[in-house]
C-alpha cells in the first residue's frame, strides 16, 4: 500500500476529528444542498455530506487518491451524487455554484496547508451568496513553553559531533519552525488568540498577529507554541490544543527563542508574528518583561530580553540557486528541461503517447537508456500538462 494512503488511514482513524467534522456536517448541511469537497482525499467528507442528504458532491482532489475516492464512493452507493474532478480546486470550473464548501486543509498551526488561498479562491467562484465554508473561523493561538528536549535538538549544533565545529548549522535550527506534540506541562501561561479569521475573506498574503502572554507558572521559556482552534460549524470546534479533551491528532508548532530565558510567574511574553502563508514563511519577534516587585506603582518594568527570528533564515539556499534567481541571469534549458520540452511541443493534439515515447527516446538518448525509462518520463510530464 502507499504510504499516502497510509496518511490517509490516519486522518480516518482520528475519531475526534472525523467526529467534529460528522457533526459539523450534519449541522451545516441540508437536503438539497449542493457541497464541494476540496481536496477530498479518500472523499470522507463528502460521504458525510451525502449522508447528510446533500444531493451533489463536487470532490476535488489534485492527487491520485481521487481513483480510491471513486471506487470508496462505489463502494457505497453514492457513485450518483459525487462527481469527482482531478485537477487542484484553483484550476477548476464548477457547472454550478455551491451551498457548502468543506476542507480540511488546516495545518498545525491553521495556515499552511493552503487554507486561506484555496477557500477565498473557492469563496469568489463557487460559493452561492450566503453559502458557507467549513470551517468558518479560524483561531491561531501562541504561548510560552517550557521545552527543554525540543531546545536542546536546535542547540545540537553547538555540541561539535565527532569534534568537528558544525555551528554553520545552529542559525538554521533556531530559525525553523518544529512541529511536536505538546502536554499541558509544557505550558508557563495562557494561551491566547493572535489572530482570528474567517479563512475565506483573507487572502492569506500577509497575516500580522500579536498577543501579550502571561507567564502562571516559574520554569524556562524555551519558545513559543502555536496551534489552532477551528469553528466548523455554529456549534463545533475543532483543535489541536493541548488544553482540549477532544483533541485532533495533529502536531502543533514550538518556534524556538536562540537562548532559554528562566522566568518568574507574572512576568510578560509580548509575541509579534508575520506569516506568509503561500511560502511558508514565519517571522517570530519576541520581548521577556518583568514588573519590579518592590514598585507600589507596578510600573517600573525591565526588559529580560528580546528575540527576533524567521524561517527565512532557516532556508537551505545554494548559492547557485541564488545566483539563477537573479534578475540579470539569462536562463537556458539544461537536457532535463530540453527534453520536458519535447514531450510538450509533440503533444499536438494528433500523436498518439506511443509515438511521443518513442520520439523523445531518439531524441534523448543520452538521458533514457531505454523505451521504459522515456516512457516513465512522457508519462511524468503528460499527466501534469497534457488533457
Ligand atoms: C489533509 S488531506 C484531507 C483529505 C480529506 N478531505 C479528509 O478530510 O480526510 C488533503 C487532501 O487535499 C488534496 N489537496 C490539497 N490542496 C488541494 C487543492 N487546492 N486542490 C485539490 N486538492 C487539494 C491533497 O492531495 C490531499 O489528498
Amino acid at each position: 500500500m502507499s504510504l499516502e494512503v497510509d496518511e490517509h488511514r490516519e486522518y480516518l482513524s482520528d475519531h475526534p476529528r472525523l467526529a467534529a467534522f460528522r457533526s459539523a456536517i450534519e449541522e451545516v448541511v441540508k437536503p438539497d444542498h449542493v457541497v464541494l469537497d476540496l481536496g477530498c482525499g479518500t472523499g470522507i467528507l463528502g460521504l458525510l455530506a451525502c449522508r447528510a442528504g446533500a444531493k451533489r458532491v463536487y470532490a476535488i482532489d489534485e492527487g491520485g487518491m481521487i481513483e480510491l475516492a471513486r471506487a470508496i464512493c462505489g463502494a457505497n452507493g453514492f457513485q450518483d451524487r459525487v462527481r469527482f474532478i482531478k485537477d487542484v480546486s484553483s484550476r477548476v470550473e464548477l457547472p454550478e455554484r455551491v451551498d457548502v464548501v468543506l476542507a480540511d486543509q488546516i495545518g498545525q498551526f491553521g495556515f499552511e496547508a493552503g487554507l486561506f488561498e484555496y477557500f477565498s479562491d473557492a469563496r469568489r467562484r463557487f460559493l452561492k451568496p450566503g453559502g458557507v465554508t467549513i470551517p468558518r473561523r479560524l483561531d491561531l493561538y501562541v504561548c510560552p513553553v517550557e521545552f527543554e528536549g525540543m531546545w536542546k535538538q536546535v542547540d545540537f549544533w553547538n555540541s561539535a559531533p565527532a569534534g568537528f565545529d558544525f555551528q554553520p548549522a545552529r542559525s538554521l535550527a533556531a530559525n525553523t519552525g518544529y512541529p511536536v506534540k505538546f502536554n499541558p506541562e509544557h505550558l508557563l501561561g495562557t494561551p491566547e488568540v493572535a489572530w482570528s479569521v474567517d479563512p475565506s475573506s483573507c487572502d492569506g498574503v500577509s497575516l500580522n498577529m500579536r498577543a501579550q502572554l502571561n507567564v502562571t507558572r516559574p520554569g524556562i521559556l524555551h519558545g513559543i507554541g502555536g496551534w489552532f482552534v477551528a469553528q466548523l460549524s455554529p456549534h463545533v470546534t475543532m483543535s489541536n490544543s493541548p488544553l482540549v479533551a477532544q483533541r485532533i491528532n495533529r502536531r502543533n508548532v514550538f518556534f524556538p527563542l536562540d537562548r532559554p530565558i528562566v522566568v518568574q510567574k507574572d512576568d510578560h511574553v509580548f509575541v509579534s508574528m508575520r506569516i506568509l502563508p503561500t511560502q511558508v514563511v514565519v517571522s517570530w519577534n519576541v520581548e521577556v518583561w518583568r514588573t519590579d516587585p518592590y514598585d507600589p506603582t507596578h510600573t517600573k518594568k525591565t526588559k529580560l530580553a528580546q528575540f527576533s527570528h524567521s524561517t527565512l533564515n532557516g532556508m537551505l539556499i545554494s548559492r547557485e540557486d541564488l545566483q539563477r534567481t537573479k534578475p540579470t541571469s539569462i536562463p537556458t534549458l539544461n537536457l532535463w528541461g530540453q527534453a520536458r520540452l519535447t514531450v510538450l511541443t509533440l503533444c499536438d493534439g494528433l500523436r498518439p503517447l506511443a509515438d511521443i515515447e518513442r520520439e523523445v527516446l531518439r531524441q534523448h538518448p543520452d538521458l533514457f537508456p531505454s523505451l521504459n525509462e522515456a516512457a516513465t518520463f512522457v508519462a511524468e510530464v503528460v499527466t501534469r500538462y497534457a488533457r
